[in-house]
């Protein structure tokens, strides 16, 4: 028997496009944390759909549901419908009950970002208008979508975001916030009840301080005055906005992690896409993905591990070097190395 501890299984699904340049940096930077991984390369995608028939295939979801995590690069989606294609980040996230979205904006040490930036976007993951229950009148001329949101999901979302703020302040020390977000005054019943589940879970958190905020002028005051923002949640729709703008504030779309959070599940990825303009020429910037997998490791428990990933990327994105979409002319493999040198450094 050896004192090697366990090691973790961790599903690696690059997808297409650039996922497949910026996943395996990401594996890279945790094989270099020194901890024991057993990484499980997956399909699923555009391609992959091309290629079997299927985007997600059965395997892939069989073998996610036996690993600890996941890390998902970005698929291509056509612009067009393909009958039986569907989108497998929207299934992964149904099937393996993934109901809330992590997106957090911290200032970069760089020009670009602005300065005092650490805020988390809790949105919830599941219902809102991404229920995608849409249908034409029989006049052809009138569009109809319906929005869902239930107490149900709402309290849930809601109880992930005090959770995290209380986790936040922590390590802050200073009294966590969460901002809920809505637009209960024109939305009086579906954002009404949102807005009242949050509040119902604020009652059991008594050392978070909470406000409640409408969807229009948080945005505003999210463009104005971003560092007065700790913890904000949202349903899904204000959610996804939101956490686009608040991207902007801190450097862009190659720099922004988010993680799938379930009650057993953590699935991590990049927010931005797969990046057909850039894809193959190995330019794409890394750290957004270096970034998801060090929330991967948070959410195992990993934490000093993930500071160290989290050290390692300030650091780099202070000095250099840079991909060119933050004004560098450096490669993902150049800056996933200074990344690795800078941890191995740290030790
Ligand atoms: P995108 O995020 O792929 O690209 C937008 C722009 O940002 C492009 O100019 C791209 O070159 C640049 N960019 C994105 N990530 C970058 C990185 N890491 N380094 C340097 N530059 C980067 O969004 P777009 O163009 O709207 O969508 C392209 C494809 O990706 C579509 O098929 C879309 O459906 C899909 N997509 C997939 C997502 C996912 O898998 N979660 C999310 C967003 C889009
Ligand atoms: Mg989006």
């Amino acid at each position: 028997m050896s004192n090697q501890p366990k090691a973790y299984q961790i599903a690696v699904i690059p997808g297409d496009g650039i996922g497949k340049e910026v996943v395996p940096a990401a594996q890279q930077v945790l094989e270099a944390t020194g901890l024991p991984f057993h990484f499980v390369v997956l399909d699923a995608g555009w391609e992959c759909f091309q290629r079997t028939g299927t985007a997600l295939p059965p395997s892939t979801l069989a073998a996610l549901r036996s690993c600890n995590g996941a890390i998902f690069g970005a698929v291509s989606s056509p612009s067009h419908r393909v009958p039986g294609y569907a989108s497998p980040i929207v299934a992964m996230r149904k099937e393996l009950d993934l109901y809330a979205n992590l997106r957090p904006s911290l200032s970069a040490p760089m020009k670009g970002s602005q300065l005092g930036i650490d805020l988390l976007i809790v949105r919830e993951n599941t219902e809102c208008l991404y229920v995608k229950r849409e249908r034409l009148e029989d006049d052809g001329d009138t569009a109809i979508a319906e929005r869902i949101i239930t107490r149900a999901a709402s309290t849930r979302i809601a109880r992930m975001a005090f959770r995290q703020a209380r986790q936040k302040a922590k390590t802050k020390r200073q009294k966590g916030l969460v901002t809920i977000v809505h637009k209960a005054n024109v939305l009086s019943i579906s954002d009404g009840l949102f807005r009242e589940s949050a509040l119902a879970v604020a009652a059991d958190y008594p050392d978070v301080a909470v406000e409640d905020q409408l969807v229009d002028s948080m945005l505003y005051r999210l463009i104005r005055e971003p560092q007065r923002y700790d913890v904000v949640v949202a349903p899904n729709l204000y959610g996804d906005l939101l956490s686009d703008a608040a991207a902007a504030l801190v450097g862009g779309l190659g720099l922004a992690p988010s993680a799938n959070v379930g009650d057993t599940f953590v699935l991590v990825e990049p927010v931005h896409g797969s990046a057909p303009d850039i894809a193959g020429k190995g330019v794409a910037n890394p750290i957004g993905a270096i970034l998801s997998a060090a929330m991967l490791l948070r959410h195992l428990g990993e934490d000093a591990a993930a500071r160290r990933i989290e050290t390692a990327v300030h650091s780099v994105l202070a000095e250099g070097p840079h991909t060119p979409d933050l004004g560098g002319g450096a490669t993902t493999e150049g800056v996933t190395a200074a990344v690795i040198k800078r941890l191995e450094i740290g030790d």
